[in-house]
């Protein structure tokens, strides 16, 4: 399917639409951004390796039953997806503690949260992403009561996936951000799934090997990806 005019361009990635009105191309740029597009920089070879990346992961969600917007890879960095109504809204599952729950609560990095926590935050970069609850969703039309419960509860069989996916891997499952959308009365999700959202720590050593690398000025950001896609078992070049 060919790409025809530019939809819409984000941080880290760009959607053309296609001469199919029901599918988009995803393309995943190097562009790099955190701090809702304070920082930005382009870093070598992440739009490729984030393409096969979500891939293989969205590949692995609907081998197991979650409804996702992912067709197939198209190139290096071009994937095929569903059209989806975007729902505004970002849903963040934390295994264990970091990032922004240890600023807000004052809880210290590192602990296991038992059962994972569940957020909602508003995807709007002006407001810096700001948590909301149910509350909020239902009365502003964000989503429907239906929608919340289908968000949480895919939110957490992806969660049943994951975790077991990158534990096999030598690897810990942080935190991530999902997002869904509608397409013909079902809610799949849609976006990505990267290291670029989520947060992944070496299982031994606790490393840091997602973007809070980029965002804490660590160095080796596309390695640490490029290490994880390989104990992952995710190859590299087109024909893999
Ligand atoms: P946080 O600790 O900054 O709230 O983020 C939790 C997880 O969700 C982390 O893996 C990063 C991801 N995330 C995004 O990728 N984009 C976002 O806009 C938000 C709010 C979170
Ligand atoms: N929404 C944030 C951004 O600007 C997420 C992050 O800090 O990674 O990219």
């Amino acid at each position: 399917m060919q790409k025809r005019a530019e939809l819409y361009s984000g941080k880290a990635k760009t959607v053309y639409t296609t001469e199919d009105p029901e599918h988009l191309v995803l393309e995943f740029r190097d562009d790099t951004s955190a701090f809702d597009g304070e920082k930005v920089e382009r870093l070598a070879r992440k739009g490729a390796v984030n393409n096969r990346f979500n891939g293989f992961i969205m590949e692995r969600l609907q081998a197991a039953g979650i409804p996702t917007h992912f067709e197939r890879l198209l190139g290096e960095r071009e994937a095929l997806v569903k059209r989806l109504d975007m729902l505004p809204v970002e849903c963040v599952i934390r295994n264990i503690s970091a990032g922004s729950l240890c600023r807000r609560l004052g809880v210290a990095e590192g602990l296991d949260l038992e059962p994972p926590v569940f957020e909602f935050f508003l995807k709007n970069d002006a407001l810096h992403d700001p948590m909301i609850n149910d509350s909020h969703i239902l009365t502003f039309g964000w989503a429907t009561a239906a929608e919340i419960r289908r968000m949480k509860e895919l939110t957490r069989e992806v969660n049943g996936v994951l975790q077991p996916l990158f534990r096999e891997a030598g690897l810990l499952l942080v935190d991530y951000k999902l997002e869904f959308g509608r397409f013909r009365g079902e809610l799949l999700l849609g976006d990505e799934f990267s290291p670029d959202g989520c947060r992944l720590w070496d299982a031994k050593t606790r490393e840091k090997l997602d973007k809070d690398r980029f965002r804490q000025g660590l160095g080796s950001v596309v390695e640490s990806y490029e290490e994880v896609a390989r104990r992952l078992g995710i190859g590299m070049t087109a024909s893999s």
